[in-house]
This record gives C-alpha cells, sequence and structure tokens, in this order.
C-alpha cells in the first residue's frame, strides 16, 4: 500500500493539471474547431502568470504551450494566433486568409479565428510572455447595467474569450445577485411585498447594488427575471472558472428594504441619502450598520447561500458602501468602525475572504473624503492582503498618489474611459501605456493589476486592447507599432491598402492621443443632449461636449482614407471591423459637423429673422436624417438590437415585454421617470436619432421660429420641460416588427462625405 501513494500522488496532481486546463481546451474547440487537436497545453511550475509557446517536437503543425496558470495558457494561445503574422510575412501562406502582416483576432464584434489557415504554421524560435502584474481585471459595477443587462449567454460566451485571450483573470460577476439577496430577506422574515419594494428594474440593478436608488418604476421587478438571471450566473460564472478565472462575487452590503426596521426594530439602520435629483421615495437607501449584530447574520446567509448555489469558487468579494452616498458620520472613528466590521462580517461568513472596493468614492465624493478619513477608512481593515482597491479612473484621476497607496492596500491600476455607454470617439494612448508602468515602478507601489472599468464598452476598442496588452509588457508599449499590427489583424484582407493604415496612424496620434485634461472620456455629441439655447456646446468633465481635436484635420482625413482603402480594395468591405470602424468614423464625423450647424443656428436665432432662423434649422435636421440612415446600415448601431435583447427575456409575454422595453428604452434616455440623469446614457443609434433626437431638434427649431416671429422671449424652463414631456412619451412606446439592417455603409459613408464635407 505505501509503495503506491508517491505513484498515486503523482497520477492525482497529472488528473488535477488535466482538469485544470480543460476550459482551455474547450476555447480552442469552441473557436478553432479545425484545430482542437492541434494545440497542447501543459501546466509547468512558477511564479505569476508565465507562458512558452513551441513547435511540439516531430509533430509537423502542432503546437504547445506551456503555461504555470490557466490564464498565462490562453493568453499564449492568443500570442501565437497573433504572432502569426511574422511567420505569414516570411512564408507567404495562405494569402487568401490573410494580410502578409495580419494575424488573427476575436474582436466585439466576433471572432475571426476560424481564418486560421488549415495548416497551422510552425513556431519557429519560442514565444514567451509573463504578466507584470498578478490581477488583469474588467467591468465596472455599472456596466451590467449599461451594457450587459439584458444579454444571453452567446453575448457573454464571446466577451469571455475575448477578456481570457487577452489575459484577464478577475473578472466581476454581479449577475443573479438579486436571487441569492431575496432567500437571505425571505428568512429574514420580510414577505414578499416588503422585499420587492426595495429591488429596482433590470435596467437599474447596478444603482439599486450600490445603495444610490431604490424600487422600480414603471412596475415591480418580475420573479422571472430574478430566476432567468439567476441560471445565467450560473452559465456565466462555470465558464468564468473554466477559462482560468477567479469571478468577484457579490456579498451582503448593508443595503436593505425600508421594511426591516419593522421586523427588527432594534438594530441600527440609518438613511438619508440622496442620490442625483431622485425623490426620497427612490433614494433614502436604509442601510444596516455594519456593527449591528444582524449585519453579520445576513453577510453569513448571504455567502453560505450563494456558496451553496455556485461552489467554492472565489473568495474575492465586491462590497461598496458609499459609491455617491456620503457616510452618515465624518468621524475618523466611525468610519474604521464600519471597515472593520464589514470586513470581519466577510471573514465571519468566509475565513479566506478578500474584500475588492470601487474607488470612485474617492473621487466623487472628494469634499467628504479628507485624508485623514481614508487613512481610518482604509485602516479598519487589518493587514495587507485583505482588500484590493480599483483605482477605478487611473488615466485622468488617479488616487493611488495622493493616498500614499491606498495606505499600503493593493491597488489595481484601471482605465475608465467610457461614462454612461456613450458612443464618441476618444483616448489617450500614451496615457494608457506609460501610466501602468510608471505606477508600478514608483517607490512603494502596492499596485498589484490593470484593468477595466469601463461604465459601458461601446466603441474605441484599441483603448481597451491595448491596456490588457500593456499588463504584459514591462516597458511601454511602442503605439506605432502596436497600432500598425492591431489595423493589421482588424482588417485582415489580402493587400491591405496603405490608405487604411493612414487613417489610423492619424487617428492614433490625433484623437486616441487626448492629452486635454478637460475631455478625458468619450465625448458627447451635442444633438444626444436636449436641445438648448446655451450650456450643450464645449462642455468639459465626465460626458464631455467638447471636441478636443480639430475634426477637419483628424476624422474627415481618416474618413477620405478608409473610403480610399475600400476603393482600392473592396474585400475590406466583406470585414465586419472595416464596416463597424466605417460607420463609426463616418458617424462621428456627422456628430461634430452637428455642432458647428447648431452654432451656426443660435447665432442666426441670437441676430437674424424669423425666416432666418427657419432655413439654418434645416441643415441641422438634415445630417440627423442622414445620421439615422448611415447607422441603420450596420447591426452594431440600431436601438433595436438593445430593445430585442431586453424583451426576449419575456419569452412573449407582451406585459412582460413591455415592461422590459419601458426599462431600455428609459435608461438610455430619461433614466429616471422624470428626467433625474436626462440623456446621461445617450446613445447613437439608428431608431434612436430619427424616432428621438429629430423630433426634439425639429421642435427646438420650430419654437425658435415661433418666437421671433411672435416677439416672444425665449423660455428655457419651457423647452426642457417639453423636453421630459417627449422623453416620458416615447418611453412609454412599445416597439412593432423590429427591423434589421437597411442600405449600404459604403454608399452612405461616401454620401456623407459629398454631401458635408
Ligand atoms: C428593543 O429594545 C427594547 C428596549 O431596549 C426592548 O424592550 C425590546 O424588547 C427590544 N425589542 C426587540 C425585538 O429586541
Ligand atoms: C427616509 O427613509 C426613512 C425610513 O424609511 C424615513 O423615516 C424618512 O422619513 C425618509 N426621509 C425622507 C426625507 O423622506
Ligand atoms: C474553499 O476553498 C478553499 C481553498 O480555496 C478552502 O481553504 C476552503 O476550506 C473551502 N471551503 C469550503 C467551505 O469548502
Ligand atoms: C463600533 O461602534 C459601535 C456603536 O457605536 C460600538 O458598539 C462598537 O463597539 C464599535 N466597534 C468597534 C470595533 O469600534
Ligand atoms: C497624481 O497623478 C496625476 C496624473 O499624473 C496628477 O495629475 C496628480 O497631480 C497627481 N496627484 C498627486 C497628489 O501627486
Ligand atoms: C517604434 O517602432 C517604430 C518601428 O515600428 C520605430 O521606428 C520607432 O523608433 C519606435 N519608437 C520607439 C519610441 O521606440
Ligand atoms: C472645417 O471645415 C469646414 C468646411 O470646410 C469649415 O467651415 C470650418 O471652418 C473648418 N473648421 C476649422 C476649425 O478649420
Ligand atoms: C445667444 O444668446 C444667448 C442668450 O442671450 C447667449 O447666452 C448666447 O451666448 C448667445 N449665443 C451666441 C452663439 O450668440
Ligand atoms: C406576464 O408578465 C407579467 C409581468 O411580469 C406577469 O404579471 C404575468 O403573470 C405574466 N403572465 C403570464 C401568463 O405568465
Ligand atoms: C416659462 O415656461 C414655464 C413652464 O411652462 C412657465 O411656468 C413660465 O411661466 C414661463 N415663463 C414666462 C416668462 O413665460
Amino acid at each position: 500500500m505505501r509503495t503506491y501513494l508517491p505513484v498515486l500522488a503523482v497520477f492525482n496532481a497529472v488528473l488535477v493539471q488535466c482538469s485544470e486546463l480543460v476550459g482551455i481546451r474547450e476555447l480552442v474547440q469552441r473557436r478553432l474547431p479545425a484545430h482542437a487537436d492541434s494545440f497542447t497545453f501543459t501546466k509547468i511550475n512558477g511564479d505569476g502568470d508565465v507562458y512558452t509557446v513551441t513547435d511540439a517536437p516531430e509533430k509537423q503543425g502542432r503546437v504547445t504551450v506551456e503555461c504555470t496558470t490557466p490564464s498565462a495558457c490562453a493568453r499564449g494561445l492568443y500570442a501565437y494566433v497573433l504572432w502569426n503574422i511574422r511567420v505569414l510575412e516570411l512564408n507567404r501562406r495562405s494569402p487568401r486568409y490573410l494580410t502578409e502582416r495580419g494575424g488573427l483576432d476575436i474582436w466585439w464584434t466576433g471572432s475571426r479565428f476560424e481564418n486560421l489557415p488549415p495548416s497551422l504554421p510552425s513556431v519557429g524560435q519560442p514565444l514567451s510572455g509573463s504578466a507584470i502584474v498578478p490581477y488583469r481585471y474588467h467591468f465596472n459595477t455599472v456596466t451590467f447595467g449599461y451594457t450587459t443587462a439584458f444579454w444571453s449567454f452567446d453575448k457573454w460566451e464571446l466577451l469571455l474569450d475575448w477578456l481570457a485571450l487577452r489575459g484577464v483573470n478577475l473578472p466581476l460577476a454581479w449577475v443573479g445577485y438579486e436571487h441569492v439577496l431575496v432567500d437571505v430577506y425571505r428568512e429574514a422574515g420580510l414577505s414578499e411585498s416588503e422585499i420587492s419594494a426595495f429591488l429596482s428594474g433590470p435596467a437599474f440593478l447596478p444603482w439599486n447594488r450600490f445603495g444610490n436608488i431604490q424600487g422600480s418604476w414603471g412596475g415591480p421587478l418580475p420573479p422571472q427575471w430574478i430566476d432567468d438571471q439567476f441560471k445565467l450566473q450560473k452559465q456565466i460564472l462555470k465558464r468564468m472558472v473554466d477559462l482560468g478565472m477567479t469571478p468577484v462575487l457579490p456579498s451582503f452590503t448593508g443595503f436593505v428594504p425600508r421594511a426591516l426596521s419593522n421586523h427588527y426594530p432594534n438594530t441600527s439602520i440609518v438613511t438619508g441619502s440622496q442620490w442625483a435629483a431622485f425623490p426620497t421615495t427612490l433614494t433614502n437607501v436604509s442601510f444596516l450598520e455594519p456593527f449591528d449584530p444582524l449585519f453579520v447574520a445576513l453577510q453569513k446567509s448571504f455567502i453560505s447561500k450563494q456558496r451553496e448555489a455556485y461552489g467554492n469558487i472565489s473568495h474575492i468579494y465586491t462590497l461598496d458602501q458609499y459609491n455617491e452616498n456620503d457616510p452618515f458620520s465624518g468621524d475618523t472613528a466611525y468610519l474604521r468602525n464600519v471597515t472593520a466590521n464589514t470586513f470581519a462580517s466577510l471573514r465571519a461568513a468566509d475565513p479566506d475572504a478578500i474584500w475588492l472596493m470601487q474607488g470612485w468614492l474617492f473621487i466623487a465624493g472628494s469634499s467628504f473624503w479628507t485624508d485623514e478619513r481614508i487613512e481610518a477608512y482604509l485602516g479598519g481593515v487589518e493587514g495587507t492582503d485583505s482588500m484590493i482597491i480599483l483605482d477605478l479612473y487611473s488615466e485622468a484621476l488617479p488616487q493611488w498618489n495622493k493616498t500614499q497607496n491606498y495606505y499600503g492596500k493593493p491597488w489595481i491600476w484601471c482605465e475608465l474611459h467610457d461614462y454612461g455607454s456613450t458612443m464618441g470617439m476618444e483616448g489617450n494612448l500614451p496615457e494608457l501605456t506609460a501610466g501602468p508602468i510608471t505606477a508600478l515602478n514608483s517607490p512603494g507601489s502596492t499596485m498589484k493589476g490593470m484593468g477595466l472599468t469601463m461604465e459601458g464598452q461601446e466603441g474605441n476598442e484599441i483603448v481597451y486592447d491595448i491596456v490588457l496588452d500593456q499588463a504584459w509588457s514591462p516597458t511601454p508599449l511602442n503605439l506605432s507599432s502596436y497600432v500598425e499590427r492591431w489595423v493589421s489583424r482588424r482588417y485582415q484582407v489580402a493587400d491591405l491598402p496603405e490608405s487604411a493604415q493612414s487613417a489610423w496612424s492619424i487617428l492614433s496620434s490625433t484623437v486616441y492621443s487626448n492629452r486635454d485634461s478637460k475631455t478625458q472620456a468619450t465625448i458627447k455629441s451635442v444633438f444626444e443632449v436636449a436641445p438648448a439655447l446655451t450650456n450643450i456646446v464645449d462642455m468639459p468633465g465626465i460626458e464631455p461636449t467638447l471636441v478636443p481635436y480639430d475634426t477637419n484635420t483628424t476624422i474627415l482625413p481618416s474618413l477620405q482614407l478608409l473610403i480610399r482603402a475600400a476603393s482600392e480594395n473592396k474585400a475590406l468591405l466583406q470585414i465586419p471591423e472595416f464596416q463597424y470602424d466605417l460607420v463609426d468614423v463616418s458617424r462621428q464625423f456627422l456628430a461634430n459637423r452637428f455642432i458647428d450647424l447648431y452654432r451656426n443656428l443660435v447665432t442666426t436665432f441670437n441676430t437674424s429673422s424669423a425666416d432666418a432662423v427657419a432655413s439654418d434649422g434645416q441643415p441641422i435636421l438634415d445630417i440627423l436624417r442622414d445620421l439615422d440612415a448611415l447607422l441603420a446600415t450596420n447591426e452594431h448601431f440600431l436601438l433595436n438590437t438593445w430593445i430585442d435583447d431586453a424583451r426576449q427575456w419575456a419569452h412573449g409575454n407582451e406585459t412582460y415585454a413591455a415592461y422590459l422595453e419601458y426599462n431600455a428604452r428609459t435608461q438610455i434616455t430619461l433614466w429616471g421617470p422624470n428626467g433625474e440623469i436626462n440623456d446621461y446614457a445617450s446613445k447613437q443609434w439608428a431608431g434612436l436619432i430619427e424616432g428621438y433626437y429629430l423630433p426634439r431638434w425639429e421642435f427646438f427649431v420650430e419654437y425658435m421660429v415661433e418666437m421671433k416671429r411672435s416677439v416672444t422671449p425665449y423660455n428655457a424652463t419651457f423647452v426642457s420641460q417639453k423636453m421630459i414631456d417627449m422623453g416620458q412619451a416615447w418611453d412609454r412606446q412599445v416597439s412593432g416588427k423590429s427591423s434589421g439592417v437597411i442600405g449600404d455603409s459604403f454608399e452612405m459613408a461616401k454620401k456623407v462625405l459629398e454631401k458635408w464635407a
């Protein structure tokens, strides 16, 4: 018996290794089915995330990927697929599939891995890489509202593969939270209606989870939603684990239904938060103080139920109590007490618990959060391995350097970039590459990760890609060669015209090298903002309308070059990523031209006649019609996609579908039922322009003409009230039959150029 033990131990170790990498093999089967047997993945010992890719010995066309972690194996596979760029350059194999310089990638618009040539190029000189930080992180709590709220598993599957291949190992996993939470409240004695009064609608759950809002407008959250999302979460978590990721799981935050205080009259519950302009019925959320024994009890209940549902898959928990909610006392002893007890509750429920926190509070509540308060608050959690802080907006408003590296706590360098999932082109590639390296190498650095915390994932894919690539390079990436290779694999045609590269060379050195500190975020277009006479152009901030570059020398020539590239090589028009970019750059061109037309209209209104106003109003309406027609040519720019994704969860129940549609429409327009954060999550989508923004501008132009004719002063209150009324009417609409893509992107792009350049 004794003699067999070591053998058995070795055998078990091998089994563990194999099962750990099963998910990576499944990734190959999913994305490269023709090559399912061509890759061998082997786990090796070593620190950190390291991979080596080599030709399999004596096996032509087979590749071995050795790795210290499953995440490193996925990254190694990715490196090989991107890298065979160079092999093809030498051998010019399969030019039918690939350019001499273009490898393959998987994009938000879809996977192109299936274009790998039937016979795998040899690796030659081994390829190796290692992550410069232990954590590669993805998601913001609100991405689960702005981007993935209505996603079904097929969309999740694409994104999770995108993340795994890029080496992400720490994704946030909020889906289905309410299922466990409702069970906890039931067990605590709350009735269904008491619980339901607390929960927000499907499009607004992230802010309910943050304790910013409570309740749902347009009807309560249906139990069916809670059950369906729970099932979806099980699929998502299984896949994350298979792909070698550690999901960051929810926990009990302390935000509770109002009625909890009736059931537990002696508990310590505070209220009084006021988020945005919401009425107190929808904000003023009840917060159970962490030092109350009931807090620990609910935390234990939550985490044990969650573990029962999903297994013992992670010890990292997301928990934010003061995101855009200031604490109820600024007393440092109180703040220390809150974190000490919150953390104690996590450890009581899971002895290995690590608390992950979004660092946004220190930016949003900067007048509250003095250095002493931050230090007390973080200091309540003992130890340096107990907490991870997301430095949420590192590219523009880093906090790590104001807080002595969060007073010694590990933190993650995060790119935020996008607020409300708005769609303008913008990026700061120099900062996204140099910034994290500087932070990592700074004296006393406790930086332990890099990641993406965009509020919404909308376009600008290059600025997200580059951060995850930078996480595998100890020196800042060379931007010109990075962009060139990125473009080559994005537009994988034989003989990629130089004009396509030139277009991106302009964009990457201007629009995507934006150093203007007033506009470090996606640029919002003026036509998405409720029409007004003042204060809508040139606004700085997190949703800037100030355009920090000259359109005539950036967007315009890039668009001309992309059109030229497509004329030179028609094969480009079959590439989904090229189609996307062609529409996106054309869209940005029209959006920026609109600003000139708007300025002109206002000047005319101030200085000229009613007829002149009527006349100068026409081009701004005309450009919106053209924009809608342009966007309608591409599936990624359709309002219908957002609405159809929402409605699908109703399984044919019309009442439920209408409720979901109301949620979907409201989030991207009024947000709150009465325009509480009006137009914050605006979009440039076909259907939304024609059906919503255009009527608003038509009203505005007509109103201006009328005021001129009747010599009546412009009434800004009246106009803004009218915009809310129009929003409420639009939000209540229910879609008829959904229309798909209409028209041809190339023809529309040419028309845009001819007409508006
Ligand atoms: C609440 O506290 C009061 C007085 O301190 C006590 O009389 C009462 O029994 C307590 N109620 C509960 C439910 O514990
Ligand atoms: C906030 O909520 C508490 C508890 O439900 C309530 O007593 C209080 O009146 C509310 N505040 C306002 C301003 O409505
Ligand atoms: C969960 O897994 C950890 C190792 O990651 C282990 O230490 C712990 O005992 C497990 N807990 C349960 C309840 O299985
Ligand atoms: C936290 O505050 C509560 C209420 O004031 C108090 O009872 C408790 O002792 C404090 N705990 C710590 C660890 O300071
Ligand atoms: C932190 O770094 C940012 C970006 O480099 C800079 O703007 C800011 O002034 C720094 N803050 C402090 C306190 O050094
Ligand atoms: C970046 O790479 C290009 C060639 O692709 C080279 O010409 C340039 O010198 C490099 N820049 C830096 C800063 O190394
Ligand atoms: C850009 O070009 C347009 C059209 O030719 C012109 O009206 C405008 O003044 C130019 N803008 C700048 C900043 O040069
Ligand atoms: C138009 O008039 C308004 C109100 O007097 C003023 O605030 C605004 O700056 C003027 N705009 C232009 C472009 O003249
Ligand atoms: C349809 O959905 C509504 C709203 O969720 C629900 O009240 C109703 O029971 C559902 N009807 C059926 C037949 O399931
Ligand atoms: C402006 O419009 C508001 C809302 O319709 C109205 O209450 C107000 O009286 C108007 N002001 C003037 C000066 O007409």
